[in-house]
């Protein structure tokens, strides 16, 4: 017959100073247990990285933009926009936070004498809205998959032979808990980039159905020299963003305002 293990006197996986007695609890039942742990702990991280970055499977509700992933610099050349725009010399609407990428497609189909670029860190997002510029044959629109407060500047510096007129920060993500408002879109840092490349009629438009984050933006914008005006409804165009169409069912109330650069207004 086939003889059992021998019981052995071990340490408790949880609790090592704890010696357990149990027959079945062996040290290597201990290795197999720390194992399983490790290997699951490693493909948990695993798939989590990769929705974040994968161009298929589920869209991730939110990413983290300070995660190492993100942080990295989008790679572009000096006048990208020559090459994928038909006319680059049109002024050029960029939708910062772009989600679906609905209200760009539909801004560049109504509104043709601009060009239109929707900037989003959620890669399938992306993909995705690239494949209806193509089936649609749109020429006055553009998205790229990005982290905007790393790589805003590269973009706009290597934007070339166009005036950026209008800016759009609609529903950026509200990173309610305090620990985590450090992702937020609109930091200093954003504001003084857009105020480096705005020219001196350029606007930006935030729109948001959170009080805190409109606060929040009206003091990043005024800090930086930019002069708010009074806005009630939506500035340039009627077409509302998905987020909007989603606050507007609910009933909720929409904070809007429009910044322009004060050497401008004054
Ligand atoms: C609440 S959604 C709003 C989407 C759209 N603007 C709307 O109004 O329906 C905010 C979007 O901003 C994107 N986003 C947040 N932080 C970002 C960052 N640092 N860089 C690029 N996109 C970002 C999110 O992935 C998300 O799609």
């Amino acid at each position: 017959m086939k003889q059992l293990a021998k019981p052995t006197k071990t340490s408790c996986f949880l609790f090592p100073r704890m010696k357990l007695h149990c027959p079945f609890v062996t040290n290597h039942n201990i290795w197999k247990r720390n194992k399983l742990l490790n290997d699951s702990l490693y493909m948990y991280r695993r798939r989590y990285y990769f929705l974040q970055a994968s161009t298929s499977g589920k869209v991730r509700q939110h990413v983290n933009p300070l995660t190492p992933y993100f942080q990295k610099p989008i790679t572009i050349h000096r006048g990208w926009n020559k090459q994928v725009y038909r006319d680059a010399t049109k002024p050029l609407l960029i939708d910062l936070g772009s989600g679906k990428g609905w209200f760009c497609l539909r801004y560049a189909e109504a509104h043709p004498d601009w060009n239109v670029l929707g900037l989003e860190i959620r890669e399938v997002l992306v993909q995705r809205a690239l494949n209806w510029v193509q089936q649609r044959q749109l020429t006055n629109l553009h998205y790229l998959f990005c982290n905007i407060n790393v790589s805003l500047e590269r973009i706009l510096e290597n934007t070339v032979d166009c005036k950026v007129l209008r800016v759009a920060i609609q529903f950026p993500d509200p990173h309610f808990k305090r620990r985590h408002q450090k992702r937020r879109l609109v930091t200093d840092e954003l504001v003084q980039t857009l105020y480096k490349y705005l020219p001196s009629e350029g606007q930006v438009f935030v729109q948001t159905d959170v009080e805190q984050v409109y606060y929040a933006a009206i003091e990043k914008f005024q800090n930086n020299n930019f002069l708010m005006l009074p806005c009630d409804s939506r500035p340039w165009t009627n077409i509302p963003t998905e987020r909007e169409i989603c606050c507007e069912n609910k009933a909720r109330t929409i904070y809007r305002a429009i910044f322009c650069k004060k050497s401008n207004a004054a």
